[in-house]
C-alpha cells in the first residue's frame, strides 16, 4: 500500500471511530469512504458500536455496506441524519469542496443536505488553496440538454467533457449523464455555482459550498481536522 493509500485509510478508521451508537448517518462514496465503511463494519462485529443504520450515497457503497453488514435504511424512512460522511476531491481553506469524480455528486449533496452535521475526510493531496485549478466540476445533468448545458458552460469559461468510461457514456445512479467541468481555478465559487444550476437541465454541481462541518485531513502528521477558516 502506498502512502496515499495508508492516508486514506487512516482517515476512514479516523472518522469511523467518531460515529456513535444509536445513530442514523450518511455514508459517503469513493475510495476514502470505502475504508470508512469497512472500519464501520468493523466496529459492529466487534461490539463498539451497536444499533446504527446508513443511508448510502451510491450503489456502490449499499453493496459494500450489505457485504460489511451495516444495516441500511433511506431518507423516505430516516429524513433527519445525524451526521453525514464522505470524501472530497479538493478542499479549500473555506471547506469549500470539489466531489463527484466518483460519480455519485447527486445523492451526496442530497445526504449531506440531511444531516445535522457533515464531515469530509482525505488524504493531504485534497486541500488546495483555490478551487478548480486541477480538478473538474462535475455537474450532473439530464442528457436531453447536453448541448444546451455544453454552450452555457463555455460562456462560464469551462471546457466540458462528456465522462464516459471504457469507451461508454458514464450513467449515473440516478439515470443522468456527467458533464466534467475544467476551468483555470475558480475564483468566486458561489457565483458560479448558482450560474451552473441555472442552466435548464443542470441537476446538481459538484460544489459542495458552505456545508461541511469539519474536514479530517491525513499526512504525515496523522489526522488533522480541520474547520472553515
Ligand atoms: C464520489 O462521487 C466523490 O464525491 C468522492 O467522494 C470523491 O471523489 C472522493 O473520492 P476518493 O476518496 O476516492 O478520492
Amino acid at each position: 500500500m502506498d502512502e496515499r493509500e495508508r492516508y486514506k485509510q487512516l482517515v476512514g478508521e479516523y472518522a469511523a471511530a467518531l460515529v456513535e451508537s444509536n445513530t442514523v448517518i450518511g455514508l459517503g462514496t469513493g475510495s476514502t469512504a470505502t475504508y470508512f465503511v469497512t472500519a464501520l463494519g468493523e466496529r459492529l462485529r466487534t461490539g463498539s458500536l451497536h444499533n446504527i443504520m446508513g443511508v448510502p450515497t451510491s450503489e456502490r457503497t449499499a453493496a459494500q455496506a450489505r457485504r460489511e453488514g451495516v444495516p441500511l435504511t433511506d431518507l423516505h424512512t430516516h429524513p433527519e441524519l445525524v451526521a453525514a460522511f464522505d470524501g472530497a476531491d479538493e478542499i479549500d481553506p473555506h471547506l469549500g469542496l470539489i466531489k463527484g469524480l466518483g460519480g455519485a455528486l447527486l445523492r451526496e449533496k442530497i445526504v449531506a443536505r440531511s444531516a445535522a452535521q457533515f464531515f469530509v475526510f482525505g488524504d493531504s493531496s485534497k486541500m488546495v488553496k483555490t478551487l478548480g485549478v486541477v480538478t473538474p466540476v462535475p455537474v450532473e445533468i439530464v442528457d436531453f440538454a447536453r448541448p444546451l448545458c455544453m454552450r452555457h458552460l463555455q460562456a462560464l469559461g469551462a471546457k466540458p467533457v462528456l465522462r464516459q468510461r471504457d469507451g461508454a457514456t458514464v450513467i449515473t445512479d440516478e439515470g443522468h449523464v456527467i458533464l466534467d467541468a475544467f476551468f483555470d481555478g475558480i475564483s468566486d465559487p458561489d457565483a458560479l455555482n448558482q450560474a451552473i444550476l441555472a442552466i435548464p437541465g443542470v441537476v446538481e454541481t459538484g460544489l459542495f459550498l458552505h456545508m461541511a462541518t469539519a474536514a479530517f485531513v491525513a499526512g504525515p502528521h496523522g489526522v488533522e481536522v480541520v474547520h472553515p477558516a
